[in-house]
């Protein structure tokens, strides 16, 4: 990692450039289709590798569909892109430990994700019986693979903000211990606890953290009026969370890693009755990060959260190339197009403190 403090001729105003290996994020909704199209070059232009959810309709659970999926995916990448989709198998109570032992070894896959059945969008085949599904988990803990956790209670009658809370205590935790050896990613922690939880078992668990939940807390959503274009799952918490979160990821803690969780609904999807769940966070994710690190004067530990604790965690090598980021005033657009409707853009139309700069392979 190179740190550049530069004074153009004539200006006395330095400027920052950070250099880093290329980062990857842990935590992709790309969908299928057009929308797959619209967004993928966002992700793409930031990161090396993605890990893609597989909760498509009909989900991604065999490896015939993840082979498929990435079939697409590689397809919608540009000829100019080196993007590697990193796929992943829709986890249900129906699932063969033997189906994901063939589709790790053969390289189609290389985690699996558990949603509790209705936890979040398209989870509606998830899993009712998170300890029923101990065979399958055995198996991935013989065969190195990772468990990717939605964690959240789905009982109606739990307090959404509570949610996650509640699925710690009643259900990872007791997973933690069942499988002592099994690696657990967290996706998408939004709570202090959680976090602390995390931390006392990182001998075989870490956790994923949103660009979204590091600037948004739970009043943010109701700021002026609704803004349903901050609702995802899970809900933002309050601020000593959010707090605690950007604390985490700027501790240096090699636990903690990117997943951006860009969830890309159309407009239409956003602004109804019932509105649908999900940020669309993948055009500004990298910028928002490092404004994250660089406000906690943490830019020297930027690269680690970026590029290296994941592929740790996961076993995979690290990326060889570099991504340059430049601290120099930015503003992407407030939406991207698909078909005849539109995504809205997190931080769209911000100004925005940093902005991308070369990619060296
Ligand atoms: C995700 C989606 O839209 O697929 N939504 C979200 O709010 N994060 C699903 C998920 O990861 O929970
Ligand atoms: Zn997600």
């Amino acid at each position: 990692m190179t740190l550049d403090s530069m004074f153009d001729a004539g200006s006395p105003k330095a400027e920052t450039a950070l250099t880093i290996r290329r980062p990857d994020d842990w935590h992709v909704h790309l969908r299928d289709g057009a929308m797959l199209k619209a967004v993928l070059p966002f992700t793409a232009r930031q990161f090396a590798r993605g890990i893609i959810m597989p909760n498509l309709v009909p989900p991604v659970v065999s490896v015939a569909d993840a082979a498929s999926y990435r079939q697409r995916i590689l397809e919608a990448r540009g000829a100019d892109s080196d993007f590697q989709p990193l796929m992943t198998c829709y986890l249900t109570d129906h699932t063969s430990p033997n189906e994901i032992e063939r589709g790790f070894a053969e390289k189609v896959w290389v985690a699996a994700k558990l949603y509790p059945a209705g936890a979040t969008t398209n989870a509606h085949f998830g899993v009712t019986d998170i300890p029923a599904l101990a065979p399958v988990l055995a198996r991935m803990e013989k065969i190195g693979m990772p468990v990717l956790i939605h964690g959240e209670a789905t009982d109606p009658a739990i307090d959404i903000f509570d949610r996650e809370a509640a699925f710690m205590e009643a259900e990872l935790i007791p997973l933690l211990k069942r499988h002592e050896g099994l690696k657990v990613v967290v996706e998408h922690a939004t709570t202090a606890e959680t976090l602390d939880i995390v931390r006392e078992h990182r001998r075989h668990c870490a956790a994923t953290i949103t660009p979204h939940h590091l600037i948004i807390n739970r009043t943010s959503i109701f700021q002026g009026g609704l803004r349903p274009h901050l609702y995802c799952l899970p809900v933002a918490k309050r601020e000593r969370h959010r707090l605690a979160l950007r604390k985490a990821v700027t501790s240096g803690d090699s636990c903690f890693f990117i997943g951006t969780d860009t969830a890309p609904h159309v407009r239409g999807k956003k602004e109804a009755e019932c509105c649908s769940a999900g940020v669309f966070g993948g055009a500004t994710a990298l910028q928002t990060y490092i404004e994250v690190f660089d406000e906690a004067g943490a830019l020297d530990r930027f690269e680690a959260f970026a590029s290296e604790n994941g592929a740790r965690f996961y076993g995979l090598p690290l990326n060889s190339g570099t991504l340059t980021l430049h601290k120099r005033p930015d503003r992407v657009a407030v939406s991207v197009p698909v078909e005849d409707e539109e995504v809205v853009i997190f931080r769209g139309n911000e100004p925005l403190a940093w902005s991308l700069g070369e990619i060296r392979r």
